[in-house]
């Protein structure tokens, strides 16, 4: 039975958010293939996950039996999250752009999750998982565009969930999403619609892919 990681992270409703609301269609697509299949879900903005602290950290590279008492609670945390990616057949991420990065409550997970010597390193216990992540924004910052390279979403998730972690990533990107609500971007009215339309076509088509693949 198939398993999918859900994670959202953008501090709005799914009414008021593109991730959410895109990744829920991802879900929903998903859902419909793998009837029996389990989704574990992480809301980061609901429930923040602990910042990694110096016992979170070093309780990786020390042996079990060597650990402190504190260490072993700090690593606890950290397990669930780890072992949670490692049961995934498929992983999707909402990930808006906050201030051209990802949003500190992501940050904390992938701190937490990444470990060398297991979730990183030469063999990567999740390597090849395939990953969609939605990263919604509320500008451009496509090719082309005057902030391209004020782009460290992608870039950055890039070099962590691909470049580290080893999954097989993939990116669905609502982009332009201020434009209803900045009358200086008014004009851009129709080119948001058009990126929110085939986000939410793209999410169908991804989730059915990725169905296939999984049952291939
Ligand atoms: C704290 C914060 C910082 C933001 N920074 C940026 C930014 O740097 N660039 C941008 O294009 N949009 C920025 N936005 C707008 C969001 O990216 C936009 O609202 C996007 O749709 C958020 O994803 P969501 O709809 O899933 O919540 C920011 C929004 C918030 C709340």
């Amino acid at each position: 039975m198939a398993t999918l990681l859900h994670i959202d992270s953008s501090v709005f409703p799914e009414e008021a958010s593109s991730s959410r609301a895109v990744t829920a269609a991802f879900r929903e697509a998903w859902r419909e293939h793998h009837p029996e299949g389990t989704v574990i879900y992480r809301d980061l903005a609901a429930s923040p996950v602990a910042h990694i602290t110096a016992d979170a950290w070093s309780a990786g590279y020390t042996d079990p039996s060597d650990r402190t008492p504190a260490q072993n609670a700090a690593f606890a945390e950290r397990l669930k999250l780890i072992e949670e990616l490692e049961q995934a057949d498929a992983v999707l991420i909402g990930a808006p752009m906050y201030n051209y990065s990802v949003p500190s409550t992501l940050k904390a997970w992938l701190d937490s999750v990444l470990l060398m010597g297991r979730t990183a390193g030469e063999t990567p216990t999740a390597q090849g998982t395939p990953a969609v992540v939605v990263a919604s924004r509320g500008g451009s910052y496509a090719p082309g565009t005057p902030r391209e390279g004020f782009e460290f979403v992608q870039n950055y998730l890039e070099a962590v969930l691909k470049g580290t972690l080893g999954l097989d990533l993939d990116f669905i990107v609502p982009e332009l999403t201020m434009a209803p609500r900045n009358p200086a971007m008014s004009e851009l009215i129709p080119l948001y619609e058009a990126s929110r339309k085939r986000a939410f076509k793209d999410a169908t088509i991804k989730a059915e892919r990725l169905a296939e693949r999984l049952a291939a």
